[in-house]
C-alpha cells in the first residue's frame, strides 16, 4: 500500500547531480490526491465563488448585515482548488482565513460584491454564488455617528440582483451559474422561482428553519432545484456538500445545455 515519490534531479547539497532532490510540492500534492482517489476533474478551469455576507453602512458605526459565516462558500472553494481549479474568491466581513491558492477579493457591501464579481464572470466556467447578499441598503449613509433621540426611520433601496445579471449575461453557454437560497418557507417553491426568474442552473435551496444547519453552522442540508429535477442532500459537513454541489455542476454541464442556454 506504500507509493513512493521519487526525488527529483539535479544538483544535490553533496555537490553531485542526479536524483535525490526534493520534488516538487505541486508533484507531491497532485501524487498525493491522485493516490487519494481525489479527482483532478476542474484542472484549468477558474471557478468563481461568493461567499459571507455582505455588509450596508448606516453610518461610520453601524450596517445593515446577516449572520453568514461564509463556511459554505469558503469549503466550495477549498474544495474546488482540491479538484485542480483556479478559485477566485469574492467575499464579505468573515472570521475564517481563506484557502491560501484562492485569488481572494474582500468587498463589504453588495455593490463592491457585483463590481468584483463582473470582474472575474468572463474569465469563470463555473460561478456558485453563496453569499448572503443584502436585497436593500440604505438610501442615504450618515457620515456622523447617528445620535439616538426617540423613533426613526431608515430609507432603503434595492441593490443590484448579481445573480440575475450574471444569468442574463453568460459570456458562453457553457458557463454554469448556481445561487444559493436560505428559505423559511415554501423553499422548493421559492428556489424554482428563483431559478426561472435568475436564469441559473440551479438553485442550492437550504431550509433554514431547520436547527444544526445552514447559517453560522459547520453542516449543511439542501435540495438543489434545476429545470430537470430535485437532488436532495442530506445533512452533512459543509465540505462533503461542497464536493456534492462541484459533482453537480460538473452534470449540468454536459447534455441538456443547449437548453439552459435557451430559457
Ligand atoms: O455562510 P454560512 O454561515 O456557511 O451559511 C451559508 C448560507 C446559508 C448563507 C448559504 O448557504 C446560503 O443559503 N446563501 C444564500 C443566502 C440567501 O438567502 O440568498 P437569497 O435567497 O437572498 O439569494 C438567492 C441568490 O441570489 C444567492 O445566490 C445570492 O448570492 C444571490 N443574490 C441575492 C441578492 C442580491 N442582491 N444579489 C445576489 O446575487
Amino acid at each position: 500500500g506504500v507509493h513512493v515519490i521519487e526525488p527529483g534531479l539535479g544538483y544535490l547539497a553533496c555537490g553531485m547531480v542526479g536524483a535525490g532532490r526534493l520534488a516538487d510540492p505541486e508533484k507531491i500534492v497532485a501524487e498525493t490526491l491522485a493516490v487519494l482517489g481525489v479527482s483532478q476533474d476542474l484542472a484549468g478551469e477558474t471557478v468563481l465563488i461568493t461567499a459571507g455576507p455582505t455588509y450596508e453602512p448606516i453610518d461610520p458605526v453601524r450596517f445593515l448585515g446577516n449572520s453568514s459565516s461564509g463556511k459554505m462558500g469558503y469549503a466550495i472553494a477549498e474544495a474546488a482548488i482540491r479538484r485542480g481549479a483556479k478559485v477566485v474568491l469574492v467575499t464579505g466581513p468573515t472570521a475564517l482565513t481563506p484557502p491560501s491558492a484562492a485569488e481572494v477579493v474582500q468587498v463589504e457591501t453588495a455593490e463592491q460584491m457585483r463590481n468584483a464579481v463582473m470582474e472575474h464572470f468572463a474569465e469563470a466556467s463555473i460561478v456558485i454564488k453563496t453569499a448572503a447578499v443584502a436585497d436593500y441598503t440604505v438610501k442615504q449613509r450618515s457620515d456622523q455617528k447617528i445620535k439616538r433621540k426617540g423613533e426613526m426611520t431608515l430609507e432603503l433601496t434595492p441593490t443590484a440582483d448579481i445573480l440575475a445579471e450574471l444569468g442574463a449575461r453568460r459570456v458562453k453557454p457553457s458557463q454554469i451559474i448556481i445561487g444559493f437560497a436560505a428559505e423559511t418557507e415554501h423553499g422548493i417553491a421559492h428556489a424554482r422561482e428563483k431559478l426561472r426568474n435568475k436564469k441559473v442552473d440551479a438553485i442550492v435551496m437550504n431550509d433554514v428553519s431547520q436547527a444544526g444547519i445552514g447559517f453560522g453552522s459547520e453542516r449543511n442540508a439542501a435540495t438543489v432545484v434545476t429545470t430537470h429535477e430535485e437532488i436532495d442532500i442530506p445533512e452533512m459537513p459543509k465540505f462533503a456538500m461542497a464536493q456534492r454541489v462541484l459533482e453537480i455542476a460538473l452534470k449540468l454541464r454536459t447534455p441538456q445545455k443547449s437548453e439552459v442556454a435557451s430559457r
